[in-house]
């Protein structure tokens, strides 16, 4: 199979739409979209061949991809949990309520930061720094959507809307 089909035709759809933002050869503008497009549709978490199709995919060294997969927090090169949920900790989101959150989320799901479900549905990631939406606070990133102005309640529909 050419590497370029282990992606999916949705991901290339949406690959595509990422590289038609920028000028043409400026196709690596995409790789970040584009990783995590394939990591969502990956159970979470990117593979060697699947760094290679996208590699392949949007012309690009397969080596520059591996440093941008190693590189970014929001990457995960080995089997988490079909989920990945960050909550952010950083300064502005403490001072509006993070630390509850996080506590909330650790009791309703049984689990610690850093750690997975026995269900493989959701990966706590490690707190993460500002995700730059701060005045949204308190936040958190869930794949690659933001949820701002979180309350308990809030959290608890999003995480159980979770597949
Ligand atoms: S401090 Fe949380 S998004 Fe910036």
């Amino acid at each position: 199979m050419s590497e370029a089909l282990l992606l999916s035709a949705h991901a290339r759809e949406e690959i595509d739409g990422w590289v038609a933002r920028y000028p043409k050869e400026q196709k690596r503008s995409a790789l970040l979209s584009a990783l995590q497009i394939v990591q969502h549709e990956n159970q979470g978490y990117l593979t060697t061949e699947l760094m290679d199709a996208v590699a392949l995919y949007l012309e690009q060294d397969k080596i520059a991809v591996y440093e941008v997969a190693s590189f970014y927090s929001m990457y995960e090169l080995e089997p988490v949990a079909r989920n990945s949920v960050s909550i952010c900790d950083n300064i502005s989101c403490m001072l509006m309520g993070s630390e509850t959150i996080i506590n909330h989320v650790e009791r309703k799901l049984g689990i610690k930061i850093g750690e997975s479900t026995e269900d493989g549905r959701i990966f706590l990631k490690k707190e993460e720094e500002c995700l730059a939406a701060c005045s949204g606070g308190p936040m958190m990133q869930v794949n690659h959507v933001y949820y701002t102005e979180l309350t308990t309640d809030k959290v608890d529909e999003i995480l159980d809307n979770l597949e």
